[in-house]
């Protein structure tokens, strides 16, 4: 609550940025940041996520992953997937990952985030932190997600046995303007992962 927030006071920290750029992997220099994809559920935002952590962890750069499904057993526990639950799970998860960015890690966040409003948050938690956000479209039709229901919801959810389902009986705002929009019913995993690496690179996030 507001009226003991004025009884806390931040602390800063002693270690700069640049110094914990030098200590950070093998690639020398400060890249904290947040790559955060977006998009319907079976879209392919772990895939990504997870292949994309993998390439940078491989190149010397750290990374680490905060998955919907992970933090959702964890962290997020107590919230299920009315829009305020969800509101609050994206709100909870740009903190942490801003956290991650801060400490000079590529936080790479796989969450369906499906409202502009709560997106355009995380984006200024980092941003006025002076910390880089990249928003990524993963951007395959709802048809198709429907078509390959790897985890079988879809199904589900038109069987109405799960109320209040991404796509389905919730609504999917898609970003206006993502850093990047992968069509990934288009392209192969590499294929993805060779153009998000490209943005990368123009933002000096990948050398
Ligand atoms: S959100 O909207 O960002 O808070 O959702 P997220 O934390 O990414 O969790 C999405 C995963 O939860 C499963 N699931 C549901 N998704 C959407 N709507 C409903 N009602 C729902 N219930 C469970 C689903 O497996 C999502 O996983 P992904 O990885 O997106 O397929």
């Amino acid at each position: 609550p507001e009226k003991d927030r004025a009884n806390i006071h931040p602390m800063q920290h002693h270690v700069s940025r640049s110094t914990r750029g030098k200590i950070m992997g093998e690639r020398a220099g400060f890249r904290g940041c947040t790559i955060w994809f977006t998009g319907y559920s079976g879209a392919g935002k772990s895939t990504l996520a997870f292949a994309l952590e993998d390439y940078l962890c491989s190149k010397g750069i750290p990374a680490y992953v905060l998955d919907g499904d992970n933090i959702r057993h964890g962290l997020n526990s107590n919230l299920g997937f009315s829009p305020e639950d969800r509101e609050e799970n994206i709100r909870r998860v740009a903190e942490v990952a801003r956290l991650f960015a801060d400490s000079g890690v590529v936080c790479i966040t796989s969450f369906i985030s499906p409202y502009l409003k709560d997106r355009e948050s995380a984006r200024k938690v980092h941003e006025k932190d002076g910390l880089k956000f990249l928003e990524i479209f993963v951007d395959a039709p709802l048809a198709v997600c429907e078509e390959r229901d790897v985890k079988g919801l879809y199904k589900k959810a038109r069987a109405g046995l799960i109320k209040g389902f991404t796509g389905i009986d919730q609504i999917y705002e898609p970003p206006a303007n993502p850093d990047l929009n992968m069509k990934t019913a288009e392209f192969g995993i590499d294929e993805s992962i060779q153009q998000i690496v490209t943005k990368l690179e123009e933002h000096g996030i990948v050398p």
